[in-house]
């Protein structure tokens, strides 16, 4: 299993202070060690945490998208290190960082695999407002509205986006976990068809029946390379107190394990984004148990199994 770390300490597409400290936190807890772990096969190299240069002339130069110059910025610089790593044969975990920057890791996973890709987006929130239909001018709460080309025509022109390129379709997204969605992003939900597997659906089918549907939905072929995008606040705030938009009554940490194990039994998992851990939320108590949800939920993704592993047939004597 060869897999690459992007670190992304990026936290304009949101208010709060502290998200752009999630890539170090979940290293210094241990990621890689628990990871290269998992079996002897593993391979794991960490590309460190991006830069990128800003170019001041950007700023406010779209309404209500707050950190614009930021935002192109740094995500041109993910969607180029997302492609570069997985075209060097990896599997790419891009730890953030606020969820802004999915609409780069998607990009840059598309232009790796030729759009031969579906998305898994597990989030509390739909993320699919555009700057006009944005309650908060916050971009955190809009990469899904950038992703597929369905939606592209209710963009103005975004000065220094030219890389990006909508190709996807919405009928390659589903989302599991949502339960705090604008008016507008329902709208736009309802009105394009998205998949879309809310709390209560959790509640009355069950996770592994919400995962087949949502595969069987977006990749009927099974041939698509999955990225999942992965919002820690889609587990309850119980699970995952150091978020910045915390809603009660999530998945619990057993569901959202279950997801990415589900997930990993495809062998299809290309990339995957683990989002908006905030260590600056919080008493150090809640810190620590954020971390370890994150760390938790990533190694369900690259193959640790809660059964533990096949070994030789007999029991040494
Ligand atoms: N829907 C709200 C907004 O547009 C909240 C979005 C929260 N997004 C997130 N990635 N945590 O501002
Ligand atoms: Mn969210
Ligand atoms: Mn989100
Ligand atoms: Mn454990």
């Amino acid at each position: 299993t060869k897999v690459g770390i992007l670190g992304v300490p990026f936290e304009c597409g949101q208010p709060k202070k502290g998200v752009s400290q999630g890539p170090d936190a979940i290293r210094k807890a241990g990621l890689m060690e628990q990871l290269s772990a998992i079996h002897d096969k593993m391979d794991i190299k960490d590309y460190g945490n991006i830069s990128y240069t800003v170019n001041r002339e950007l700023e406010a130069s779209v309404p209500n998208m707050k950190g614009y110059a930021e935002i192109v910025g740094c995500t041109h610089e993910v969607s180029k290190n997302v492609e570069k790593i997985m075209k060097e044969g990896r599997m790419c975990l891009t730890l953030g960082g606020d969820h802004s920057i999915a609409m780069a890791t998607v990009d840059g996973h598309i232009k790796a695999k030729d759009n031969e890709v579906c998305l898994l987006w597990i989030d509390a929130h739909a993320d699919c407002n555009t700057n006009k239909t944005t309650p908060s001018g916050n971009v955190h709460g809009m990469p899904m509205a950038l992703i597929p080309y369905e939606l592209s025509d209710y963009w103005p022109h975004l000065p220094g986006m030219d890389w990006h390129k909508p190709v996807m379709s919405i009928r390659n997204v589903a989302y599991i976990g949502l339960r705090s969605v604008d008016s507008y992003e329902r709208l736009i939900i309802e009105k394009l068809g998205i998949t879309a597997f809310f709390m209560a659906d959790v509640e009355s089918y069950g996770i592994n029946t919400v995962v087949n549907m949502a595969l069987d939905r977006i990749d009927p072929e099974r041939t698509r390379s999955i990225h999942v995008s992965y919002d820690i606040d889609s587990l309850d705030t119980l699970e995952a107190p150091s978020t910045g938009t915390s809603v009660r009554g999530g998945l619990t940490l057993r569901e959202g394990i279950q997801i990415m194990e589900m997930v990993h039994s495809t062998g299809r998992l290309g990339a995957m984004d683990l989002v908006e851990v905030n260590p600056h939320i919080g008493s150090e108590g809640d810190v620590k148990k954020t971390v370890e949800a994150a760390i938790h939920v990533i190694l369900a993704a690259f193959g640790y199994n809660r059964r533990g592993y096949r070994t030789q047939d007999t029991l040494p004597l």
